[in-house]
């Protein structure tokens, strides 16, 4: 495998999201997220992990300065809008847009392009008090911040995404961790919501920056492998599944509508929140689509008496489909990103494709020689981008628009709920050792493929 075999105009970068490495959690006028708010009050394994998080917000020059010298060329990295906005709605915060504006130089500088996600999943805690997404005032207000980044930060940012996995963000509301209580309904007013949100938000980013400027959105993909799928049970669940994680997210956007009929449950809630003419309003064509895929979602049917139809998670992979599993205890499966990549190749919410994240957990361990060098032999990651990525090559070849594909992540992070624990990075942070980065075997395996080595040879 070469570089070239993805084009020279593809685009290879690092993610990553402010919460999850920022910390600073309350600098620059920054008012609580509702992540913050979950690390304060124990929804978040380790407590307030994320105040200080990898400290990026202080240390962001030589992370930058690192990315480029593994020879990456972009840096995804989201806003987070209670740095912005710190009332939620009204005045941008003067230092909050100083802050950005010096990594986004800090980017330039080190030859890295920036590409902004406005939105992962850190709303304000005041707007999240007002109903939050489970709102439909939150339209409005996404809108707004929207508006505001691109009058503030547009001359200097040109790659734009609204929104990071719609579908994962309305899960979290589902499992209740800013509420408390799980709550279907919740899951699904949450996603019609920010679907409207997304649409809107681009068209007014749009306005503001002209025809020049690069406006996608972020999805998870998730494709569905079902046990007995040529049951009548497994095409039905197969298909609600799909409706439920894929397709009531996408298909709006994309001007399909609702795919009413194929998930009773969600219908149900849905009807009660759909007004006229919202599935026309849901609609907007976007520059590229960011496709999120870390693993195939692996359903079997519930043991559940009169849930019979209701297919669950498995707590763990059925042995079928167990040939790898990271420390998430997630599938390692990299046809799927294939799959999905030539699946939504088609799908009119956009033309172009690009792979905004993919990447695993594994159980790293830092090794200090005598010599006082630090190493990590991540041999099972660096196998993971390699077939991962062998898939994409395939999927260009056989003629599937992706432009760019970015690692998750650049360093390791604050994982959600899960705090420190799980490490998806290509750069190792010492948690006990003044968060000391050193890069892993992958990351250098990433610097001699990037710097034109075959792989293979
Ligand atoms: C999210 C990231 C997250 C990663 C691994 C994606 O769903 O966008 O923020 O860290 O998955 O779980």
């Amino acid at each position: 495998m070469h570089r070239d075999d993805f084009g020279t105009d593809f685009t290879w970068g690092v993610a990553s999201a402010a919460w999850q490495i920022e910390g600073a959690w309350d600098s620059h006028d920054k008012t609580p997220s509702i992540w913050d708010h979950a690390g304060h009050h124990r929804r978040v394994s380790g407590g307030a992990v994320g105040d200080d998080a990898i400290d990026f917000a202080h240390r962001f020059r030589d992370d930058l300065a690192l990315v480029a010298s593994l020879g990456f060329g972009a840096k995804r990295l989201s806003l987070s809008w209670p740095r912005l906005i710190p009332g939620g709605t009204g005045e941008v915060s003067s230092r909050g847009v100083e802050f950005y504006r010096e990594v986004f130089e800090s980017c330039r500088t080190n030859g890295l392009e920036p590409w902004v996600t406005l939105y992962h999943w850190d709303l304000p805690r005041s707007l999240h008090e007002r109903g939050g997404w489970a709102t439909r005032d939150a339209v409005e207000w996404f809108a707004d911040y929207a508006e505001s980044v691109a009058s503030v930060l547009g001359d200097v940012v040109g790659r734009w995404m609204i929104a990071n996995e719609p579908s994962m963000h309305a899960l979290h509301h589902l499992l209740g961790v800013f509420d408390r209580t799980p709550s279907l309904t919740r899951y699904v007013r949450v996603a019609h919501h920010q679907t409207l949100a997304i649409a809107e938000a681009a068209r007014r980013m749009r306005k503001v920056l002209g025809e020049d400027a690069v406006i996608g959105t972020t999805h998870q993909a998730l494709p569905i492998w079902i046990r007995n799928e040529n049951t009548a049970w497994g095409s039905r669940a197969s298909r609600a599944w799909d409706t439920a994680m894929n397709r009531m997210f996408l298909d709006p956007l994309g001007g399909l509508g609702y795919p009413w009929g194929e998930a009773p449950l969600i219908d149900r809630v849905l009807r009660t929140v759909v007004r006229d003419g919202d599935e026309d309003a849901a609609t907007h064509r976007f520059d590229f689509l960011g496709v999120q895929y870390y693993q195939p979602q692996v359903v079997k049917r519930a043991p559940i008496p009169g849930l019979w139809a209701l297919p669950i998670p498995p707590l763990r992979p059925p042995k079928s489909f167990q040939p790898v599993t990271t420390a998430m205890g997630w599938v390692v499966e990299p046809s799927g990103l294939s799959d999905v990549l030539r699946r939504w190749a088609g799908h009119p919410v956009a033309e172009r494709l690009v792979v905004t994240e993919n990447g695993a957990a594994f159980r790293d361990e830092l090794t200090v020689d005598a010599e006082g060098n630090r190493r990590v032999h991540d041999a099972l990651r660096t196998w993971y981008y390699r077939t991962h990525l062998a898939e994409v090559a395939s999927a260009i070849a056989d003629g599937v628009p992706v432009d760019g594909y970015f690692a998750w992540s650049y360093a390791d992070n604050i994982e959600w709920m899960l705090g420190r624990k799980p490490r998806f990075g290509l750069v190792y942070v010492d948690y006990d050792n003044d968060l000391q980065r050193t890069p892993k075997d992958s990351a250098l395996w990433f610097q001699r493929f990037l710097s034109g080595i075959d792989v293979d040879a």
